[in-house]
This record gives structure tokens, C-alpha cells and sequence, in this order.
């Protein structure tokens, strides 16, 4: 029986990893939880079902709310609150593995802890190796610990590179939708609504990673990420546009072999892989490719000019600076803004350049760095925000 913690249990990611569990009840046990306040009811129908011994919410309102939604369902489970409480989820002395899938640089303090415990992470949380990848990484391997992509194409490069190191590969190639603006004019793009970006074509998922694949920035956070998961130079990470989401990534080795992973766009499969994983067990949720039925498998280069959001990414992919966890920081504030219909879309990156333009950038920087870092592109973007609206 593996044991799992999960934090944004009430997600997109978080319930899609709650139904793998409840299709291997026999295999599966969450022994720890944690949600946001937004869907509270959600979140204590699923502490019922799944009975775990400890959960956390943000604060403590929201666990006197939860309380009393569980009844006496409450009496069977310790309910924490704040940072402490999503540390205690992270750190659960049973659990081996962490799913980590809430939104933001939320997931940090939870992954490190975690990290610090040895456990495997099942990280869906980009954003912690966006910020912080370069003493993400390290501590991994101080600890003994594991992360196990959850991200599909990151997923899909593990599987691909299975057995083979850095120094085996001439390139990766990262596989991107294009998003609902693949063949949308500037024009267009620039006064995009919320619901043009909302409507994204092959996946459904939370708001901020939705309207992040819109602009783009999606794909260039997830090049950040396959540099520090991989250890890879960024210059070999190729950003292809592959509408069907059908592949999910693959390696290009050494000897010119292209190995990649495909299967429809749905995160029941990279989820099923990174719980499970090293083992290969049956599923009965996760939808059958059928190679037979498919017609076409198309591939573009990416337009840099369309979509900012993805140069201004790859551009500071390379560094092992602040400026990461300030694009990070200030993209969360300005994604915020756009959902609340504060700012244009097409102010999205011009925003982004602003804030990162001001940086004073640290390199090779502590984790107090990379939280003062945090803080400070937060309150810039903010004040940015409030000069223009
Ligand atoms: N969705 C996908 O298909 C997908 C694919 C690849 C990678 N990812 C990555 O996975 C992560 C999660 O994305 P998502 O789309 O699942 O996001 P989401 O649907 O917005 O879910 C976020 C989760 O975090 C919870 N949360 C918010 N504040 C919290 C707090 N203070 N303490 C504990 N939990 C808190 C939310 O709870 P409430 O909503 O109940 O408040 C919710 O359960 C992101 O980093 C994203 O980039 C997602």
C-alpha cells in the first residue's frame, strides 16, 4: 500500500489524483490533505470518502467551517490551519509520497519540507521549480528525496529518458497546444476576454495555468522546469507546437533516435504514472489511444512575436538568478488582474517586462533570497497595477 499526501486536493490536479486513488483503493491511501477555503464542502465530501488522518486549510475560519461540515466525520481527523498545517500535510510521517497541486509559489514551503523528509514528490507545482529550482535540486539530492513529474510533457520527457542521463541527449522537445490564440492575429490577441482565454482547446484546467497557456507563459515556465528536473541547457529545450496534444514530449538522443510519449490529452495518465512510479500497473480510468484512429499528428514552430510571454521565459531560462522568481512572482499578481478583468491581456507581458526591468537581479541566490525576491516583484507588480487602473 503506498501512503499519499495531497495538497490542492480540491483542484483540477488535486481531484483528478483523488480519482486515481479511488480506482486503486487496494494500492492507495491518502493519509493527509490540504485545500484552499473556495470549496470547503467539496473538500470535506472527499475527507469522507477517503478518510485521512490529518488535513489543513488556510485558516482558522475556514477550519471551523470545515469542522462543521464534517459532522461527526470531524472526530476522525485532526484539522490544521496556515502554513504550519500545509507543512504538517507535507511532512506526514507515513506518507511516502507528496502530490503537490496547488497553484503558485504556495507549493514551495510544502515541497522543501517534504524534500527535507525524503519523500518522492509528485510535482505538478511548476511553479516551485520556476522560483527556486536551483536549491530545489540540491536538496533533493541532499535528502535522498525524488520528484516525479506530474506536468504531462514533463512526464512524458521522464518516461522518455528512461535509463539514459543529460549526456545521452542533443536535444528535448517540448511539446505546447498554442494554446486558444494558435491562429489568432496580434491584433486579436492583444484584446483577448477572459472567456477567449479561458477556452483553451484540449485541456481543462485551473484558471491561472489556463490563462498562463494562453499567453504562452505556460510553456516557457515549463522550460524552466525541464532544465532543473533534467539538468539540461536550456538551448537544447525546443519549444514545438503540436495542436493535437496527442505527443506529450519527447527526447532526442545523441545518435539522432527520437523517443516520446503519447496517449490522449488527459492527467489521470501522468498522475496514474508519477503515483505509481517506478511500477507499471493496469488502469481502468485512463482513456486508450487507438493509433489506428488517428488521422494526423501536425508540428509548427512556435511564434515568439505573438506570444511574449514565452521569449521573455526562455530568454532568462539559462539563469540561476532571482529574475525567475520574479517573472514567476509578478505573473501570478498580473494573471490575478487580468481574471478580475483589471488589465488587457495584451498588458499581461508589457507588465511582466516592467516589473522585470526594476529587478536588481542576486545570482546563484539563497532560498531568503528567492523569498525577499518573491515579495518584492508582488508588492512592484502590484503597484503597477495600481498606477494603471
Ligand atoms: N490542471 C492541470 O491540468 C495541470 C496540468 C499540469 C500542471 N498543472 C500544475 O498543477 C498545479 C495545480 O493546478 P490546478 O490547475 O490543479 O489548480 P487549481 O484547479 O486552481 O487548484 C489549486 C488547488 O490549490 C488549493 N489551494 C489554494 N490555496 C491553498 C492553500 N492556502 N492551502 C492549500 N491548498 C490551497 C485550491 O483549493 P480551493 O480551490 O478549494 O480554494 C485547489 O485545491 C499548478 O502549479 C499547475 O501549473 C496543472
Amino acid at each position: 500500500m503506498k501512503r499519499i499526501s495531497l495538497i490542492g486536493a480540491t483542484g483540477s490536479v488535486g481531484r483528478q489524483a483523488l480519482a486515481v486513488v479511488a480506482a486503486h483503493r487496494e494500492a492507495l491511501k491518502v493519509v493527509a490533505m490540504a485545500a484552499g477555503a473556495r470549496s470547503l464542502p467539496d473538500f470535506a465530501q472527499s475527507i469522507t470518502t477517503f478518510s485521512p488522518d490529518l488535513v489543513s486549510v488556510p485558516d482558522s475560519r475556514a477550519a471551523s467551517e470545515l469542522q462543521k461540515l464534517l459532522g461527526t466525520k470531524a472526530n476522525e481527523v485532526a484539522i490544521h490551519h496556515g502554513e504550519e498545517g500545509l507543512e504538517l500535510v507535507a511532512t506526514h510521517n507515513e506518507a511516502q509520497t507528496v502530490v503537490t497541486a496547488v497553484v503558485g509559489f504556495l507549493g514551495l514551503k510544502p515541497t522543501a519540507a517534504a524534500i527535507k523528509q525524503g519523500k518522492t514528490i509528485a510535482l505538478a507545482n511548476k511553479e516551485t521549480l520556476v522560483a527556486a529550482g536551483g536549491v530545489i535540486m540540491p536538496m533533493v539530492k541532499q535528502y535522498q528525496a525524488a520528484i516525479v513529474p506530474v506536468d504531462s510533457e514533463h512526464a512524458a520527457i521522464h518516461q522518455s529518458m528512461h535509463g539514459y542521463g543529460p549526456q545521452d541527449l542533443s536535444a528535448i522537445w517540448l511539446t505546447a497546444s498554442g494554446g486558444p490564440f494558435r491562429k489568432w492575429s496580434n491584433e486579436q490577441i492583444e484584446n483577448a476576454t477572459v472567456e477567449d482565454a479561458l477556452d483553451h482547446p484540449n485541456w481543462s484546467m485551473g484558471h491561472k495555468i489556463t490563462i498562463d497557456s494562453a499567453t504562452m507563459m505556460n510553456k516557457g515556465l515549463e522550460i524552466i522546469e525541464a532544465r532543473w528536473l533534467f539538468d539540461i541547457s536550456p538551448e537544447k529545450i525546443r519549444v514545438v507546437i503540436h495542436p493535437e496534444s496527442i505527443l506529450h514530449s519527447a527526447v532526442e538522443f545523441k545518435d539522432g533516435s527520437i523517443v516520446g510519449q503519447l496517449g490522449h490529452p488527459d492527467m489521470r495518465m501522468p498522475i496514474h504514472y508519477a503515483l505509481f512510479y517506478p511500477n507499471r500497473v493496469e488502469s481502468t480510468i485512463v482513456p486508450r489511444l487507438d493509433l489506428t484512429k488517428l488521422s494526423k499528428l501536425t508540428f509548427e514552430e512556435p511564434d515568439f512575436k505573438r506570444f511574449p510571454c514565452l521569449k521573455i521565459a526562455a530568454d532568462l531560462a539559462s539563469e540561476d538568478s532571482t529574475r525567475a522568481s520574479v517573472l514567476n512572482a509578478a505573473n501570478e499578481i498580473v494573471v490575478e488582474a487580468f481574471l478580475k478583468r483589471r488589465i488587457s491581456f495584451g498588458t499581461i507581458p508589457k507588465m511582466l517586462s516592467s516589473v522585470l526591468e526594476r529587478h536588481k537581479s542576486i545570482s546563484k541566490p539563497s532560498l531568503d533570497d528567492i523569498l525577499e525576491a518573491d515579495r518584492w516583484a508582488r508588492q512592484e507588480a502590484e503597484s503597477l497595477l495600481h498606477a494603471a487602473t
